[in-house]
């Protein structure tokens, strides 16, 4: 069959890298894609919520399965799109339908959901412009950190976790009264802070039935030592030494079980990947934050690791026959480093060409921000590629990963050296 990845990044390159694999994929086909998913799949050069110029793409190329990578075309409703549509309503989206994709558009929405389905989170209260001063009593009468969230899509950059009440209150007003995130920022969740180790779980749905991916942590600030700014992730590993069974056990039983069976119940339409942010507080995970698409690097290491046909995996999903599904998980660890560009998560330059890219190697490499010029791959984004390895524990991978960046140079080129070090 034909088929269409929509998004650019290391996520959408890891989905076309694990396509191609298939014997059942015909023509793959990546909408915009990046020097990575051209050397093995036909980019179209295509906004992601250019639903217009995907519909006439999708007729074009005789697509027949579409795969949503990010959360913004879910959020604004491509899956409703396609169904609304005459000519696309039988060709099965992977992503979840608009009001189902409020799991991530609004925090407010995801709590409430929690809250509703008694799935562990920590306790909040939203407030509006109308209710600034309610919001500032209460942060008054809570114990810091204080965690304050827009309730809308903000890039990844709408959440704040400030020591000073005063402070608190203060950005509080600027979300609310003053647009600080825009429209994002005219409800905000107001949180208990939690304190433990965060990782990522990955669980693809055909809305009844589902299956857990293996587990995976991601590394988010730029500094080694989780240290300075908040990056779109750095690196990450699966599986997470910590999450032993006892405690897969109760993410299951406590978090994962709970959710799909509350989609449900909620009649929130729902087939494809839910990413649940959790936080082991104690011995015990709770929901940081619902994600309506896979984790990026998660993504990298997560995918590789999975040895289903993954066209096979996606069609079953879109069927309701995921109960059929067994899934064959390779047991050995998967790192992947990310190379970003110099000045990243800040200002930084593009147009830089990548030199050194190893042809064979036993690392794997995922583009990101990447683009094909004249034949030479050069840097067009923040995150550029990340390097995925695998070995018998995740020290082992990286020392793999590692000997492969050190033939890759591009000017400002940027890692981290210290993943894992927490575990
Ligand atoms: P989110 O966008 O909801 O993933 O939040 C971004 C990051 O803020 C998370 O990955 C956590 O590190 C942190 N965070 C969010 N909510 C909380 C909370 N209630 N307690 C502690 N940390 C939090
Ligand atoms: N790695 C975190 C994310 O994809 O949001």
């Amino acid at each position: 069959m034909n088929i269409l990845i929509i998004g650019g990044g290391g996520r959408e390159h890891t989905f076309a890298w694990k396509i191609a694999q298939s014997p059942k994929c015909n023509q793959l086909f990546v909408a915009p894609g990046n020097a990575g998913t051209a050397a093995i799949a036909t980019n179209l050069p295509l906004a992601v919520n250019d639903f217009e110029g995907i519909k006439t793409a999708v007729i074009a190329q005789a697509i027949e399965l579409v795969i949503v990578g990010p959360e913004d075309p879910l959020v604004h409703g491509i899956h409703d799109f396609f169904l609304a549509d005459q000519q696309l309503k039988n060709i099965p989206v992977i992503g979840p339908q608009q009001s189902a994709a409020a799991l991530e558009g609004s925090k407010e929405f995801a709590k409430a959901f929690m809250k509703r389905h008694n799935i562990p989170t920590a306790q909040y209260a939203s407030f509006t412009p109308d209710t600034l001063e309610e919001g500032i009593a209460y942060l008054a009468q809570m114990t810091p950190p204080y965690v304050l969230k827009a309730d809308g899509l903000a890039a990844g950059k709408g959440v704040l976790i400030i020591e000073d009440l005063a402070e608190a209150q203060h950005q509080l007003k600027a979300m609310l009264v003053d647009q600080k995130f825009g429209a994002a920022s005219s409800k905000v969740v107001i949180e208990e802070f939690l304190s433990g180790i965060e990782l990522s779980c990955f669980v693809l749905t055909d809305g009844k039935n589902h299956k857990t991916f293996p587990m995976a942590k991601d590394y988010k600030r730029i500094g080694e030592g989780d240290t300075g700014l908040n990056t779109g992730g750095m690196g990450a590993i699966s599986p997470v030494p910590f999450a032993d069974e006892a405690f897969l056990k109760k993410i299951d039983e406590q978090i994962v079980l709970p959710t799909v069976n509350g989609l449900h119940k909620d009649g929130l339409p729902y087939c494809g990947f839910i990413f649940i942010g959790l936080i082991k507080v104690g011995d015990r995970p709770m929901v940081i934050e619902y994600n309506v698409r896979m984790g990026d690097p998660e993504t990298e290491v997560v995918l590789p690791r999975i040895k289903n046909d993954w066209v096979e995996l996606m069609q079953a999903t879109a069927a309701g026959r995921l109960n059929e599904v067994d899934l064959l998980v390779d047991p050995r660890s998967a790192v992947t480093v990310m190379l970003v560009s110099g000045g990243y998560p800040e200002a930084y330059e593009k147009g830089k060409e990548i030199q050194g890219l190893p042809t064979e190697n036993e690392s794997i490499l995922f583009h990101a921000g990447t683009q094909l010029k004249d034949g030479k791959v050069m840097t067009s984004g923040g995150r550029v590629m990340a390097v995925t390895s695998f070995g018998e524990d995740f020290g082992d991978a990286l020392k793999t990963s590692y000997a492969t960046i050190a033939n890759i140079t591009f000017e400002g080129m940027n890692y981290r050296k210290d993943l894992g070090f927490d575990l």
